[in-house]
This record gives structure tokens, sequence and C-alpha cells, in this order.
């Protein structure tokens, strides 16, 4: 019958099967699929596997640190991060079309993501091994849909960590494709990494740069970054995490409005909290979420982020929405 224990087991038996005394690559993005795929086979090879981390400077507080020092600490994973910021603020200066800038994300992080690689497959060789292994978070449900195609899958030009070239000439190790999300968890916890990691809402793969409406700046994404972190300070504290699906928390850089702070007139930006329900992100519901929570949040990001005069709730349903706004 089925238990974590024996899912890890027989996974840790069959990736040492499969990869043998070669290299294995991965890259981690921080959500809960290339995590524990990347746990489990840690867990199998050790050394022989290496991680890496794209830092593409549109996450949100605290979670680089999440991959570079709790991921680490939970596995003892050996980690190669890339500093890439610049890189892709430079590739999105000036861009405000949604779809151009998730084309821009994505081509970015595959350049990237290959350069990394062909580094790693360098050093290797001169030490006489081979990497001949990626290894991908795959999930049951990604390959039904990817065979059946899902209806919003024309709507945006979706990037994530499983969406790597396919000219690759790695073979693949897919340590969870018989497993659904909430299995995937279980063996997360099973191997021993942290809460925050397991379950943690779905994050897209463009990350803040698809949450700003307007062009993608430093100075805009840590004022995101700061109203963000606010929200889902309060939203946890108020213990609603597993009520709510997920909360983008969306900067309509584009948009000012007047507001009032002590005897002066401000003219700033709103923030717009989108809190949905969901069973699997096809359709969803705006969360009825207390009155009281949602006050808490709005007078601590007008209060603490410079710039933010407004609040606003949206209350769309998906259709005809989409759960983010870009
Ligand atoms: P939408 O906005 O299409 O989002 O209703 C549905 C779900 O997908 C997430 N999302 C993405 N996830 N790469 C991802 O890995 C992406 O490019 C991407 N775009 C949206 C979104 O957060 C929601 O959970």
């Amino acid at each position: 019958s089925w238990t974590t224990t024996s899912v890890v087991e027989e996974q840790v038996a069959a990736i040492r099967a499969q990869v043998g005394t070669k290299r294995a690559i991965c890259a981690l993005s921080g959500g809960v699929d290339s995590s524990v795929a990347a746990a489990i086979v840690q867990k199998a090879i050790g050394e022989q596997l290496t991680c890496v981390y794209v830092d593409h400077g549109l996450q949100r507080k605290g979670e680089s640190e999440q991959v570079e020092k709790d991921f680490v600490a939970a596995t003892g994973v050996q980690l190669k991060v890339v500093d890439a910021e610049e890189r892709f603020l430079t590739a999105l200066a000036g861009v405000s079309d949604p779809e151009q800038k998730r084309k821009i994300i994505g081509r970015e992080f595959i350049r990237v993501f290959e350069q990394a690689q062909a580094e790693l497959v360098a050093e290797a060789g001169a030490e006489g091994e081979e990497v001949a292994f990626l290894v991908q978070g795959t999930l049951y449900p990604d390959i039904v849909e990817s065979g059946g195609g899902t209806g919003t899958a024309n709507i945006k030009s979706h990037h994530n960590v499983g969406g790597l070239p396919d000219d690759i000439e790695f073979q693949l190790v897919e340590p969870l494709r018989q497993l659904f999300k909430d299995e995937v968890r279980m063996v997360g916890t099973e191997l021993g990494l942290p809460d925050a990691i397991v379950q943690r809402q779905p994050f897209p793969g463009p990350g803040l740069g698809i949450r700003i409406v307007g062009e993608v700046t430093k100075e805009r994404l840590d004022l995101l970054r700061e109203a963000d972190a606010i929200a889902r300070e309060e939203l946890t504290a108020a213990g609603l995490d597993r009520e709510i699906w997920q909360c983008p928390v969306v900067l309509l850089a584009d948009v000012r409005s007047v507001g009032v702070q002590g005897d002066g007139r401000t003219y700033g930006h709103p923030i717009v909290l989108r809190p949905v329900s969901s069973e699997d992100a096809m359709t969803a519901d705006w969360t009825r979420m207390p009155y009281e929570v949602l006050a808490r949040i709005s007078t601590r990001i007008t209060n603490e982020v410079a710039e933010v005069n407004r609040v606003v709730l949206d209350v769309t349903s998906k259709p005809p929405g989409t759960i983010e706004w870009e």
C-alpha cells in the first residue's frame, strides 16, 4: 500500500539504478515540485547532484534566502547560485506588455540556465566525469494535462522550471511523475523539508515581473516586495493560508491616485489584493475573507510602503478574470 516511506525508498533505489556513477543537475525555483524532486535525488545520489538556482531578482521577499539557506540546510545539497538580477532587469527595461515580459523572462531564464549547465558539464569533464541527467519536478497531472491540453494553455505563455528546452542531450530523472500535489507535499515533509517550502502556495515562474502593471524596475520590485510581505504576514497570522489558494499582490505602477497624509496631498500608486479560492487554478472565486484582516493589511501597507496610498480588493472570479493580472 502507498506510504510516503515506501515511495521515497522506491524512488531512491530507482534513481540510483538510473544514474549509476554519472552526475545530474536540477534547476531549483523555490517551488514545491522542484524542491521535493531535488531533495529525493539528493537523498539517492548525494554529491553527484548539483542544483542551479537562477536569481532573476523577481522573487518575493525572503524567497532566495529560503532556497540558498533553508533548503541547503535541510538537504545538504550542492547549490550553484547565479545572480542574474541585472541581466533580467536590463532585458525588461522599457517593456510593459505582459506577453512580452513573459517571453523575455522565459528566454533569459533558459539562457542563464544553459550557461550554468555548460559550466557544470565542463567542470565535470575536467574531472573525468559526465553530467548525463537532468532532474525535473514533473507531476502526474502535468503528464495527463500536456496530453490533453488545458483551457488556459494558450491564454498566456507560461514559464516554469519544467519548461526547459527539449533539445538538450540529457536524460530526464522525474521522481514525482506518479504523484499528485498533496502526495508530493507529504514526500517533502518525509524528506525533512520545512513547511515554508512544502506548503508553499502557487507562485508563477515569471515572479513579480507579471505583478507590476507597467514597466518592471528595481524600485517598483522593492516596493511590491514590501507590500506583498505585509499581506503574506497578515494572512498567515490570521490562519488563512489553507483557505486561500493564493493571494497575488499587484502593483498598478502606471496608475496614480490622489490621497492625503497629515496636512499634505499625496499622489501615489494603488496595490491590488487578489485573494482567490480554487481547487486547481483552472477556475477560481475571490475569497470572502474577514474585513478585519483586509483592514489590517490595508493600514499596514499604506503606512509602511512609501508611494502606496491606496489598497483595493479584486472581487472578480475566474473566469472572466485570470488569477494573475498579466
Ligand atoms: P492564471 O493567471 O492563468 O493563473 O489564472 C493560473 C495559475 O497559474 C499560475 N501561473 C503560472 N505558473 N508559470 C507558472 O509556473 C507561469 O508563467 C504562470 N502564470 C500564472 C498562477 O499563479 C495561478 O496559480
